[in-house]
């Protein structure tokens, strides 16, 4: 059954600046990196002697898409471009994109593209589409597709799921770091004309495509043209959102611009990402970014112990003892080390559930939390609603976390959350590890308020409660400090999940969502 073309408001592209909360982190993300990762393979895997201009390019899985190829920085200007990531819990909404200190611009021009998404997601909500069992969500990943002095090649993958099945789309941004410009596909054009014979080069191919809907080309406009990416030989590579042009099977269609064709359509900057894109090393990794950030300070990072579990925690009976435990969802982020101090000057232990696409970007502060005697626990490696994927989705996720944590660690996390904390029978076997919710709700993703976190916290603490909160707010990280004192004065002690269900024995596959209180 055909999707509605519209799949999201693409009517209102460029209509919105970002809201306030979506910025709200882009200040402090300006963290700057001392080294990168090295490029890890240079296959290609676009056709770069095409030479037909309404050539198809047969549509591949994501990770080695041609429209996608996922390039890693060059030791140069742009060492520290970062990924972020923010989420908006209550709608299932979980981003991420890159960063550059001093470059506001870079992030704002995706945020842009992000609040779109999120706006025609929630439209969609709004209409009654996740009526149905299946929870609806919308998950935003980027992918380096070139990275130079000159310019910088963003595109971000929109999944949404809304209670059937899911659907991806494309957005690729250019940025030219020089001029502090973000550069949406049209201006790469010189005027309207050449902009305007980019959508008919594009109908063309799409009319000539086998599993393109008949009736689909006529539909297309310039709306369509906002993933345009380039292969080494300088064709241009134009990616379709899945469930626009053709059948879901299909996945998204690329197709290829032939170079003689495209390059006298571009004006300078055109011309400038193009060179760019066709010098990016492209990788066939999983498109994660994994590979893309640097992480922190890789010259302090040292040997992992040889351990093959997490050294052990001291002995503390939460049957006998007044317990609590506080977990942190989605770090480590900016705000991380500052919570890390917090903690610390109460000698209170926490959970951290990691986000594995975090790790690289944030390996010393994972190394901390851990050296501080805190709990590690795996919360995927996108973040994406764990129900909704295949049982390889699933293991992949969990596995990839779960290897770079113990890349870091030397040891595993012993505790599964599911983002959003939604699971089921099928997921909750294949963790292989206890699976831990909560009982206190702070909901400090939607107050974002310090005092508001507090007296969540506070009101809903109970001897044996897990209690959710998100280490990615910076109205979060202020508020614990009162959260600690009040909770110390009423003789709670500050354990990680594993001390308190230590008297339950946990088991694999089987939710946990509070511990023992004393009798
Ligand atoms: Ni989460």
């Amino acid at each position: 059954m055909r999707r509605p073309v519209q799949w999201f408001s693409r009517a209102r592209k460029h209509s919105t600046r970002p809201a306030a909360w979506m910025l709200a982190g882009v200040a402090s993300s300006a963290l700057i990196l001392t080294s990168c990762t090295a490029p890890t393979s240079t296959d290609n895997t676009a056709d770069s002697s095409n030479s037909d201009s309404a050539a198809i390019t047969t549509p591949v899985p994501i990770a080695t898409a041609p429209g996608a190829p996922e390039t890693t920085l060059s030791s140069t200007a742009n060492a520290e471009l970062n990924t972020e990531s923010a989420s908006l819990n209550d709608a299932r909404v979980f981003y991420r994109w890159f960063s550059m200190a001093g470059h506001a611009e870079l992030s704002e021009a995706q945020l842009r593209v992000i609040e779109e998404w999120i706006s025609g997601y929630q439209e969609a909500r709004g209409e009654g589409d996740d009526s149905g069992v299946a929870t609806p969500e919308l998950n935003v990943q980027p992918v380096l597709t070139a990275s130079t002095e000159e310019a910088i090649g963003i595109r971000l993958e929109a999944f949404e799921f809304l209670g059937a099945s899911g659907a991806a789309s494309y957005h690729t941004l250019w940025y030219l770091p020089q001029e502090h410009q973000a550069l949406e596909t049209k201006d790469l054009f010189t005027d309207d004309a050449t902009w305007a014979k980019l959508l008919e080069l594009a109908k063309t191919a799409l009319s000539k495509h086998p599993d393109v809907f008949p009736d689909a080309p006529a539909d297309v406009d310039e709306t369509y043209l906002d993933s345009l990416n380039f292969d080494s030989a300088g064709n241009g590579l134009l990616e379709f959102d899945e469930y626009t042009v053709a059948a879901g099977a299909v996945g998204a269609p690329v197709i290829t611009i032939a170079a003689a064709d495209l390059e006298p359509l571009l004006n300078k900057a055109g011309k400038k990402v193009r060179t760019a894109g066709m010098s990016a090393e492209t990788s066939t990794q999983a498109a994660s970014s994994s590979s893309v950030v640097s992480s922190e300070a890789p010259g302090t990072v040292t040997a992992p112990p040889d351990a093959a579990a997490p050294p052990s925690q001291s002995n503390v009976d939460c049957a006998v003892t007044k317990c609590i435990a506080l977990t942190f969802d989605d770090g480590p982020g900016p705000y991380t080390q500052q919570l890390l101090d917090t903690l610390g000057e109460y000698n209170a232990k926490a959970t951290f559930f990691v986000v594995g696409s975090n790790v690289d970007r944030y390996t010393e502060t994972l190394m901390r939390e851990a050296a501080e005697g805190h709990e590690i626990g795996n919360h995927t490696w996108s973040h994406r609603s764990l129900p909704t994927l295949s049982e390889d989705g699933v293991s992949d996720e969990l596995e990839s976390t779960s290897d770079a944590i113990s890349n870091v660690l030397g040891y595993a996390p012993q505790l599964v959350r599911p983002p959003y904390g939604a699971t089921s029978p099928t997921v909750n076997q294949l963790t292989h590890s206890p699976v831990v919710l909560w009982d206190v709700d702070t909901l400090d993703w939607k107050s974002r308020n310090a005092a508001a976190v507090v007296d969540e916290a506070v009101t809903g603490a109970h001897a044996g409660a897990i209690v959710l909160m998100h280490d990615i707010h910076s109205s979060t990280v202020n508020a614990v400090p009162e959260i600690l004192k009040q909770l110390s004065g009423q003789g709670y002690e500050f354990v990680t999940v594993s001390q308190l269900l230590a008297s339950k024995n946990p088991a694999a596959g089987v939710v946990y969502s509070t511990g023992p209180a004393p009798k």
